[in-house]
């Protein structure tokens, strides 16, 4: 019996979700099932195309389903302030070697959640619209769904708006559909992200891995550090996503608090705000694992661990 922990990667490439992706094909206690992809960084052609070029690069060769391009409500974002115009810039990345699932994204998840011999955790890094749809559509699969482990929101301020942060903010009533879907949902929101800081000593124990791997990641990180640097003012980049997969792989990872969330979707300048009620000030029920503190060492030992694996076959 695989002991692993199925899951499904719905992603946004970007540079984040890029370590994701290879934290989630390359960690031997998940199996990534597939990646389905969601227009946010960039748009849905160019997130898709930077997934099939990502698995190009890695090796991996899992099925990639095209998602939604546009959110539930308004219209399509981007983050070219921060992934560049390919919403993957900073180094020359391989063509695809196979092209994209005939299935759209939400009947690619219905298949591999149906056909799955065990229960499917989804790991959304990106807009939830493909989530929420799925959710939506095949309310007979959630007795399959193990749980949501999602990187958005926080506990804190936003990086989008004030109080916003860019995924939840790209689609509210997505984000609110899965908060409010009665399954088990983990949040990594940027009060723990920003502790997942890609600093010269990690990018320099990357580099010291030695193939041609590393090599690109170290280039894509550094456009990526250079963005942070000029937009947010921040020395070094926070590897938001990989954060929702760690706590996949080892839910010891970060300190958690079981707590009320709720998305802001009405707020004329707070839409797309997550309200975690850390005190119980409100007196709503506990819905949503807020993951808290980061055990930062272990986290970069998994994601170097990751590149080092798919390193030495790529
Ligand atoms: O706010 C950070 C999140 O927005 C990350 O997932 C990043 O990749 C973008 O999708
Ligand atoms: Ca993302």
């Amino acid at each position: 019996m695989n002991t692993a922990t199925p899951v499904i990667l719905d992603c946004d490439p970007g540079h984040d979700d890029m370590l994701a992706i290879m934290l989630a094909a390359a960690n031997p206690d998940v199996e990534l099932l597939g990646i389905t992809t969601v227009s946010g960084n960039g748009s849905l052609d160019k997130v898709t195309y930077n997934a099939q070029r990502i698995c190009a690069l890695a090796g991996i060769t899992v099925p990639i389903g095209r998602g939604a391009n546009d959110p539930l409500s308004g219209k399509a974002s981007a983050a070219p302030t921060i992934h560049g115009a390919s919403a993957l810039d900073g180094a020359d990345l391989p063509e695809p070697t196979y092209d994209v699932s005939p299935l759209p994204a939400v009947e690619l998840i219905a298949k591999l959640v149906d056909e799955c011999d065990r229960r499917v955790t989804l790991i959304p890094t990106g807009p939830l619209t493909n989530i929420a749809m799925f959710l939506q559509a095949y309310p007979e699969l959630h007795s399959k769904i193990e749980r949501i482990s999602f990187m958005g929101g926080s506990t804190e301020r936003g990086n989008w708006t004030p109080y916003a942060e860019f995924n939840i903010w790209a689609d509210p009533e997505a984000a609110d559909i899965v908060i409010r879907s009665g399954l088990e949902v983990t949040m990594s929101g940027l009060n723990i992200t920003h502790q997942a800081l890609a600093t010269e000593e990690v990018l320099n124990r990357i580099l010291s891995l030695d193939t041609p791997l590393a090599r690109t990641v170290v280039d894509l990180l550094i456009f990526f550090k250079q963005t942070y640097q000029d937009v947010f003012n921040m020395p070094d980049p926070p590897l938001h996503d990989p954060v929702a997969v760690a706590l996949v792989i080892d839910p010891e990872i970060a300190r958690m608090k079981f707590a009320p969330v709720a998305v802001e979707l009405e707020g004329a300048l707070t839409r797309g705000a997550t309200l975690v009620d850390l005190y119980g000030t409100t007196g709503q029920e506990a819905n949503v694992h807020v993951a808290m503190e980061l055990d930062v060492d272990l986290f970069w030992n998994l994601v170097i661990g990751a590149i080092a694996r798919l390193g030495a076959h790529s």
